[in-house]
């Protein structure tokens, strides 16, 4: 029995929350289920006490797929890949967003808040949401991301 809901886990810190809660509702809209970690306002916060309980809950198989956001990305990103089931991929435009499913099978879509236009980041959405890995060659090279030397 699969533990993975198909229910869409997202949180950011508040540098992240206005597109955080764009995201959330178009989602909502298309007929996603969605489980948001917070924030729920422009106060602050540290983004590793939001990340953090999303990358374990991918982690441990409760959410195949989930979209994190900082206002640049980089530290809801760091945060998130120090689970060893997660692939965080920080992405800027709708290629980045393709080929992080395409070649690297990422399960999490880290996404800079304060940098993208709000469009763009609901395509990349889609399209991480959309993008089948491709495997083959690609496989062979994620199997070698946690082989630390
Ligand atoms: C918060 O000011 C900002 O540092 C945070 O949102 C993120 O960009 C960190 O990586």
């Amino acid at each position: 029995m699969s533990l993975v809901s198909k229910t869409i886990a997202i949180g950011s810190d508040h540098g992240g929350y206005e597109m955080k809660e764009f995201i959330r509702k178009k989602l909502v809209a298309a007929g996603w289920d969605v489980k948001d970690f917070g924030t729920d306002s422009t106060q602050r916060v540290d983004y590793p006490d939001i990340i953090h309980p999303i990358a374990s809950a991918v982690n441990g198989g409760v959410y195949e797929k989930a979209i994190i956001l900082c206002g640049s990305g980089n530290g809801a990103q760091m945060t998130a890949n120090k689970y060893p089931h997660v692939r965080a991929a920080l992405c800027w435009n709708q290629e980045q967003a393709s080929l992080s499913r395409e070649h690297n099978d990422a399960n999490v879509l880290s996404l800079p808040g304060r940098f993208i236009a709000f469009d763009v980041a609901w395509e990349m959405v889609l399209l991480f949401l959309n993008t089948d890995f491709e495997g083959g060659r690609h496989q062979l090279r994620v199997d070698k991301i946690s082989k630390t030397i």
